[in-house]
C-alpha cells in the first residue's frame, strides 16, 4: 500500500517524500507542476536511492482527479500539500485562491469517500491564530479572522476536514506550521520561489548570492527586544519528519479523535535580525540589508507551544536556526550553478 503525496515536488513535499522513503514507505506524488519542476523526482532519486512514482494531475479538476483514484487503488493515506501558497497573490487573485485550495481538497475527500481510503494528512498554518493574544501559542487558541485569501482557504479546509471527519470514515491530522525554512542537508531540494521572494530566508540567500541588491528589513520599530518581528522558524527536514510520525499515527490507529490538530513548530521565537545573524554566522557570508517600512499585514510576534506535538504525537524539532541558513544557502547555490 502506499502513501499519496499531493503536492510532492514542492518544497515542504518534496522533503516529506524524501523523509517518507527513507521509513520505507512506498509513494506515489500527484502535482501539476504549476509552482515546482520535474527535475525535483531525479533529485529525491538521488537523495533515497528510489524513484518515487509521479503523476501529473491538476485536483482542482474533479474529472481527472477521479480518473487518477480509479487507476490508483493502492493508496492508504493521503498527505495533501497542494495548494497556492502566496500570501500576497491571493488578494490580488482571491478566486483563483479559493477554487485551487478549496476544489481540490473537496475532490480529495470526495475521492476517499468513494475508494474507502480513510487517512489524510492537511498541512494548514499558524496563519489561523493571526496574532495570538497569548504566547507561545497553543492548539486552543482562537481562530482570528483571516487576514488573507490564502490564510482564509487554510482556516476553511479545516473546516471542511473537521465536518467531513465527523460524518465519514476519514481521520485526519492538521499540522499547523509555523515559518518553514531551510533545506535537504545534501543541498539537492529546497524552496524555489517564482520571481522576487516574499519570504525572508529565499529573500535573505538570494541577495547573499547577489541576485538582489539588499534585503529590506520590513519595520525595526516593533514593540520586541531588537524592534524587528519575532517568528517561529522550522527546518523544513525536521517539519517533513512529523509528517511521517502523523501518518504513521493514522496508519496504526493510535489518533485519538478523528480530527487532530498539532502545532509544528521550535516553540522559539527569533528576530529578523536574528535570523539574519544566524545566516551570517553559520555560512560566513555578510549580507547587505537596511531597515525599511513595516510591511503590511505582518503580525509582531508569532511562535509555538509545542507540548501537544511533543508530548502526543511524540515528534520535536531537532535542527538549530544556524542549521536551517548553512542549508538553505547550501541550496541556493547548488541550484544556482545547476540551473539549466
Ligand atoms: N521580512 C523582511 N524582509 C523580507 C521578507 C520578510 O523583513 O524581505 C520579515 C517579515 O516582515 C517577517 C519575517 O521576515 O517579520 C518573516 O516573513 P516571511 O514572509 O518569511 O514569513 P511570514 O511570517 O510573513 O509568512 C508566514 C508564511 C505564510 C503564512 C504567514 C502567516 O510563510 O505562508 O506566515 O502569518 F501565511
Amino acid at each position: 500500500m502506499k502513501v499519496l503525496v499531493t503536492g510532492g515536488t514542492g518544497y515542504i513535499g518534496s522533503h516529506t517524500v524524501v523523509e517518507l522513503q527513507q521509513k520505507g514507505h512506498d509513494v506515489i506524488i500527484v502535482d501539476d507542476l504549476s509552482n515546482s519542476f520535474i527535475d525535483v523526482i531525479d533529485n529525491i532519486e538521488k537523495i533515497t536511492n528510489k524513484r518515487p512514482e509521479f503523476h501529473k494531475v491538476n485536483l482542482a479538476d474533479p474529472y481527472k482527479t477521479s480518473e487518477f483514484f480509479n487507476q490508483n487503488k493502492d493508496i492508504e493515506a493521503i498527505i495533501h500539500f497542494a495548494a497556492f501558497k502566496a500570501v500576497g497573490e491571493s488578494v490580488e487573485k482571491p478566486l483563483d485562491y479559493y477554487h485551487n485550495n478549496l476544489f481540490s481538497l473537496v475532490n480529495v475527500l470526495k475521492n476517499m469517500q468513494e475508494h474507502h481510503i480513510k487517512h489524510i494528512v492537511f498541512s494548514s498554518s499558524c496563519t489561523v491564530y493571526g496574532q495570538p493574544d497569548k504566547l507561545p501559542v497553543d492548539e486552543s487558541a482562537p481562530i482570528k479572522k483571516a487576514e488573507s485569501p490564502y490564510g482564509n482557504t487554510k482556516q476553511i479546509a479545516e473546516e471542511v476536514l473537521f465536518d467531513t471527519s465527523k460524518v465519514n470514515d476519514i481521520n485526519v491530522i492538521a499540522l499547523r506550521y509555523f515559518n518553514p525554512i531551510g533545506a535537504h542537508k545534501s543541498g539537492l531540494i529546497g524552496e524555489l520561489p517564482l520571481g522576487v521572494p516574499n519570504n525572508l530566508v529565499p529573500f535573505i540567500t538570494q541577495t547573499a548570492y547577489g541576485i538582489r541588491k539588499e534585503l529590506k528589513v520590513f519595520g525595526n520599530d516593533y514593540n520586541t527586544p531588537d524592534g524587528t518581528c519575532i517568528r517561529d522558524y522550522i527546518h523544513v527536514t525536521d517539519l517533513a519528519q512529523a509528517h511521517v510520525v502523523a501518518v504513521n499515527r493514522l496508519l496504526k490507529s493510535n489518533n485519538k479523535s478523528k480530527f487532530e490538530v498539532f502545532n509544528l513548530g521550535t516553540g522559539k521565537g527569533s528576530s529578523v535580525l536574528e535570523a539574519i545573524n544566524a545566516f551570517e554566522r553559520s555560512t560566513n557570508v555578510k549580507l547587505n540589508y537596511s531597515f525599511a517600512p513595516r510591511r503590511q499585514g505582518d503580525v509582531v510576534e508569532v511562535y509555538a507551544n509545542t507540548d501537544f506535538a511533543n508530548h502526543e504525537l511524540g515528534w520535536k524539532s531537532k535542527l538549530s536556526l544556524d542549521d536551517a541558513m548553512a542549508s538553505a544557502w547550501k541550496w541556493e547555490q547548488y541550484y544556482r550553478n545547476h540551473k539549466k
